[in-house]
């Protein structure tokens, strides 16, 4: 039996046109791009052309993209990078259920002395709108609101966060990680200053990723060294990293539109089946307002991580709670956050498609998934009266 991977969130599968690109470009130029000479020049150049890719991906400027080492750098320079730019706004606002990435950064801002505001967020994991506008002040230097929720999917209103920062002169980032290549994520559109994106959710290698910055944002480099990204990034670049992002940003417009019907076609068969054949189950996220291929689901009575293993026997791949390091937290703060109780929390998990899911796939999940269910609730005692 054929594995069915559905944890499309924590990491993708490289896109076979992309392994491909990035065995030829391996093979074929070592150079160092910050050379002069041709073996280097060539290399600088394809780096402007994975970056016209991902910039075009984005609706961006080639200018704006800068390639980093992750996610996570793209999220930790965008906030530090702009504070540093604006020594005199010591207050930075983002929201109760962002990535690590964005949340323990604020945390580290905290320890600095800065004023930090969390937005709290309603049942489906919606920012409260009023809570922003209130805390938001002419010495907020940056707003950071992720667009797609990694683990519930929840969309969060991107262009009134901007709206009501602008009002006060504060910039804006988004983590748009999770949603780049899941919804369309244009940056006009959205009018944020700042937007970080990672190439391992859009079937390209892991360890690259890009922060666009708006032409005329004041940031701060976050390493220090080298001239390479325009002095914005220190240290030279992850070439087979960035091609590969690249291709991968490349492909992505070709696909988009028939990909995410497919899996929106795919996951919401899921859902459905799983409603109808499992019962004291919860979903989780919003209704509509959400990245429709990511599933989550509280199976009330259960430890998650029993019902991950037993799918994993049967070589079925989720994930519990969060997921880029699941061993880093005991329960979600985003399902915390929604107002979930904690042994719910714990009950809960996650089930995200991609582009190379099959109908078999859901076909296999649906036969194993309730059996599984049910036999670990023999074993858990589970009561239906206690949830
Ligand atoms: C919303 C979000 N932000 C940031 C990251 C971190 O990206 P990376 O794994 O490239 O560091 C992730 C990874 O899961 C994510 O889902």
């Amino acid at each position: 039996m054929d594995m069915v991977y559905l944890d499309n969130n924590a990491t993708t599968p490289l896109d076979p046109a992309v392994a491909e690109k990035m065995s030829w470009f391996l093979k074929e130029h070592f150079g160092n791009p910050s050379s002069l000479y041709p073996i280097g020049r060539q290399v600088q150049e394809m780096i402007n052309e994975a970056r016209e890719h991902v910039a075009k991906a984005l609706g961006a400027f080639k200018s704006e993209v800068y390639f980093t080492g992750s996610g996570t750098e793209s999220d930790n320079h965008a906030i530090l990078g702009v504070l540093e730019a604006y020594p005199d706004k010591k207050e930075f606002i983002t929201s109760a259920v962002e990535h690590p990435a964005v949340q323990q950064t604020a945390i580290y801002l905290e320890k600095k002395g800065y004023k930090v505001a969390y937005v709290p967020v309603d049942r489906y994991g919606l920012i409260d709108l009023d809570f922003l506008r209130s805390a938001v002040t002419p010495r907020t230097a940056l707003v950071s609101i992720m667009y797609g929720n990694n683990e519930i999917g929840t969309i969060q209103p991107i262009e009134d966060v901007v709206r009501i920062a602008k009002e006060n002169g504060a910039l804006v980032h988004t983590d748009a990680v999770q949603a780049f290549g899941k919804i369309d994520v244009q940056v006009e559109k959205l009018g944020v200053d700042l937007l970080s994106v990672s190439s391992h959710k859009i079937y390209g290698p892991k360890g690259v990723g890009a922060l666009y910055v708006r032409r005329g944002t004041s940031i701060l480099p976050f390493l220090h060294g080298g001239h390479q990204e325009r002095g914005l990034r220190a240290g030279t670049e992850n070439t087979i990293g960035i091609i590969g992002f690249g291709e991968a940003a490349r492909i992505l417009p070709e696909k988009f539109e028939s990909d995410r019907a497919r899996i929106e076609r795919l996951a919401a068969r899921l859902k459905a089946g799983i409603e109808e054949k499992i019962p004291k189950v919860r979903f989780n996220g919003h209704p509509e307002q959400r990245i429709k291929s990511t599933l989550n689901f509280s199976f009330l009575g259960l430890e998650a991580e029993a019902v991950l293993l037993a799918l994993a026997t049967k070589e079925i791949y989720v994930s519990t709670g969060s997921a880029c390091s699941e061993e880093l937290e005991e329960v979600s703060h985003v399902l915390l956050a929604i107002g979930l109780r904690p042994e719910i929390a714990r009950s809960t998990v996650r089930l995200s498609l991609g582009r190379f899911n099959t109908e078999d796939d859901i076909d296999i999940v649906l036969r194993e998934l309730p059996d599984i269910i049910e036999k670990l609730r023999k074993i858990s005692a589970f009561n239906p009266e206690d949830v």
